[in-house]
């Protein structure tokens, strides 16, 4: 039996991290997965995670099982985190699930459940375990045009003319904010005119949010996804806590459908849970009631949020250093966009080949689609960065 199974393709992203694990060079740099980093080019465990881990440690009395859906104040603290006020209690479902990715499983096996036949909207370039889940699933994928390589920034015209071709059943996946790969992300004014779109078209809307809080602040990074809930009946939300709340291995995630009414709402949740039962049974819990800790208690998520937006300003001030220390040495302003781009990536608009070459000469890793994760960078190594993509001929 097994002998029937065809190799398959590696995961771009995963195949990076091993080829870096494996190279012996010490001085080599990862801007591969995305990944938060400090100055000492380490992932650390959030303060207040740490204090919600010992408040867990020390009161938590039994591990039996939770819900299908997951611990129900883990899934109304999230509610409030990512929509706000925008939806109502009776319109929304939701389920924990092992991380974001995860979450946009369950949600393309929903859509699967409802419309086979329906066509997922997928902008162009994006996550590449979108299409590859879409793929796996046997659904239809068509690319939507999002990146303008040539300005740098989001192709606002030329993605509402793309939108404007889903229907009804038709699914249209959109990146709450920080979009992976580019950092392009949409204005207020954009999102409004995409929420009309859709609006018109009758498809539904799945939004991605894995980044929320180190775009623009944790507020701001939902602001364009609530508006579309508030004015559209349906939409799917999954949500990531892997890197907001640097959980990263252990697994939080969740989806939220938002419905037409109280009935739909609970039509949907039972198929929510039923999918959890089917795919893992129960879903992780432990770095969901950190999570839920975390956003209860008011000092902790002060600390988290004071935390979380350290760790977006240093980014920032990646993002500005890489950027000035190639405008100084190129004497050009063609990287201006890494600066004001927003999240962890920019895509740099290299050639695989010159992805190869910084690799191979200069030990600097990143995705081959030219993708690099900023918070990979640090003060001291800017400048071999900026170095070895002027000499592959950026
Ligand atoms: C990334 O894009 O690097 C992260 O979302 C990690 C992953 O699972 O691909």
């Amino acid at each position: 039996m097994l002998s029937r199974l065809s190799p398959q393709v590696p995961d771009k992203i995963i195949a990076l991290m091993q080829a870096y694990a494996a190279d012996p060079r010490g001085d080599k740099i990862d801007l591969g997965v995305g990944v938060y980093r400090n100055a000492d080019g380490h992932t650390p465990v959030m303060a207040a995670v740490k204090t919600a881990e010992h408040r867990i440690w020390q009161d938590q009395t039994t591990k039996t099982y939770t819900g299908l859906e997951g611990d129900r104040a883990f899934l109304d603290a999230m509610a409030g985190l990512v929509l706000g006020q925008a939806a109502r209690d009776d319109r929304r479902a939701a389920i924990a699930t092992p991380g974001g990715t995860g979450a946009v499983r369950m949600a393309l096996d929903l859509v699967r459940l409802a419309n086979p036949a329906a066509q997922v909207f997928v902008p162009d370039p994006s996550w590449p375990n979108h299409a590859a889940i879409i793929g796996f699933l046997g659904l239809a994928r068509v690319d939507y045009r999002y990146y303008d390589t040539v300005a740098r920034g989001v192709d606002v015209a030329g993605m509402l003319a793309d939108l404007g071709r889903a229907g009804p059943g038709d699914v249209v996946l959109l990146h709450g904010c920080c979009h992976n790969p580019t950092g392009a992300d949409l204005t207020p004014a954009d999102w409004a005119e995409v929420t009309a779109v859709i609006a018109k078209t009758g498809a539904l809307p799945m939004i991605d949010i894995a980044y929320q809080g180190l775009g623009q602040g944790v507020e701001a990074d939902a602001a364009g996804l609530r508006g579309l809930v508030e004015t559209l009946p349906e939409a799917l939300i999954a949500a990531s806590c892997s890197k907001n709340f640097g959980l990263y291995r252990e697994r939080v995630g969740v989806l939220m459908a938002v419905t037409p009414d109280a009935a739909t709402r609970d039509v949907t949740q039972g198929n929510l849970s039923n999918l959890n039962r089917q795919t893992y049974a129960f879903p992780p819990d432990h770095g969901a009631r950190v999570v839920t800790q975390i956003l209860a208690d008011p000092d902790l998520r002060a600390a988290w949020q004071d935390e979380l937006d350290g760790m977006r300003q240093r980014v920032q001030a990646l993002r500005a250093g890489l950027a000035d220390t190639l405008r100084s040495r190129s004497g050009s302003d063609r990287f201006a966009h890494i600066a004001a781009q927003q999240g962890m990536f920019s895509l740099l608009g290299a050639s695989p080949a010159q992805v190869e070459q910084m690799r191979a000469e200069h030990g600097v890793y990143m995705i081959g689609d030219s993708r690099i994760n900023l918070a990979g960078l640090s003060e001291g190594n800017i400048p071999r960065v900026a170095e070895a993509i002027l000499a592959a001929g950026l």
